[in-house]
């Protein structure tokens, strides 16, 4: 396969989740990947369709993702109904006032069922990663953003952790080759 592409889409209201954004690209690019961040709300569906890997970023609202993504998600839908994205690989991040306790896992795996819905293959995050301790949640890298918490987020850990899952899902595309269908 040539250069693996991936694409990051996010939705980020106050720009928080904007960053992780910049820094899973920066993690693919560093991984030898062309990552290109695109806003949820100005993303063109078929962008999608370029791309060897997807990560999807959301501020969390209300327990789930943006609206933003959401409506992105249903602009898509055509894809499915074509399979066009079947066998990319695609993976997701979330930023959460709440520590623990603000519905970031429940939007973490709303958007990893919105890639399963289109047939692809789903990228975790593992424990050894670096910055895990901090933005570690299996599904995916998580910024604690609520500065009660004692943690305003992203810090510098949560950006690691998005810099590093970036990479291994770069990596994750090169060693896959081409999607199947
Ligand atoms: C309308 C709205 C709803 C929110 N709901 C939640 C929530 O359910 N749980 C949570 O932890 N944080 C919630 N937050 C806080 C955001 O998730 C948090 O500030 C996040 O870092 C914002 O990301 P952004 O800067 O990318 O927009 C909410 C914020 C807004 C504006």
């Amino acid at each position: 396969m040539s250069v693996v592409k991936v694409l990051v889409v996010v939705a980020s209201q106050t720009g928080r989740t904007a960053r992780m954004a910049e820094a899973v690209a920066e993690g693919a690019r560093e991984a030898g990947a062309e990552a290109v961040v695109l806003r949820a709300e100005d993303a063109d569906p078929s962008e999608l369709e370029t791309a060897d890997a997807v990560v999807l970023g959301s501020g969390v609202h209300m327990g789930g993702m943006e609206s933003s993504m959401r409506a992105f998600f249903e602009r898509a839908a055509p894809l499915w109904m074509q399979g066009r994205l079947v066998g990319k690989l695609g993976a997701a991040f979330v930023s959460a006032g709440a520590g623990a306790r603000g519905g970031a896992e429940l939007a973490l795996l709303g958007l990893l069922a919105n890639l399963a819905e289109h047939g692809m293959l789903l990228v975790p995050m593992h424990n050894r990663m670096e910055g895990f301790a901090s933005a570690g949640c299996h599904w995916g890298p998580v910024a604690w953003t609520n500065p009660r918490s004692g943690k305003a987020g992203p810090t510098e850990d949560h950006l690691a952790a998005c810099r590093a899952h970036g990479g291994w899902v770069a990596e994750q595309a090169a060693r896959m080759g081409a999607p199947a269908a």
